[in-house]
């Protein structure tokens, strides 16, 4: 299971091995049992509250799952992705880095999670 580093400006970098079974988990509720301070709310993909920047430390690149509408709609939103980036990542499979922590589920692979970078 892949190693989750949580990095804040203001804070030291904190590494979490993420734990059997965390693949069903999204960052946030992993970032929560550890005490990592990811703002949130809804918890459902709504409020944009939980915006994380990630970045794969795979040396192949990303597993990382796809977009779900919800972050498509709410990164939109937010200015941090385009239309345009919605068809490129359709086209070629890669997320952007911008994603919403309560949504993301984390797969086989080391990530970087950066947090309050809006
Ligand atoms: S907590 Fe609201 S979108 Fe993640």
């Amino acid at each position: 299971m892949p190693d989750i580093t949580f990095r804040h400006p203001e804070r030291r970098d904190h590494t979490v091995y993420a734990v059997a079974g965390s693949h069903l988990e999204p960052i946030l509720k992993i970032a929560r049992r550890n005490n990592i301070p990811i703002n949130f709310d809804c918890q459902d993909g709504q409020c944009g509250n939980c915006l994380v920047r990630v970045t794969s430390l795979h040396p192949h690149g990303w597993k990382a799952g796809p977009l779900t509408e919800r972050e498509q709609h709410v990164l939109l939103e937010l200015g941090k992705i385009s239309r345009a980036d919605i068809e490129r990542m359709a086209v070629d499979d890669l997320p952007t880095q911008w994603r919403l922590a309560c949504q993301m589920i984390v797969r086989d692979e080391d990530l970087l999670v950066e947090y309050e970078v809006a």
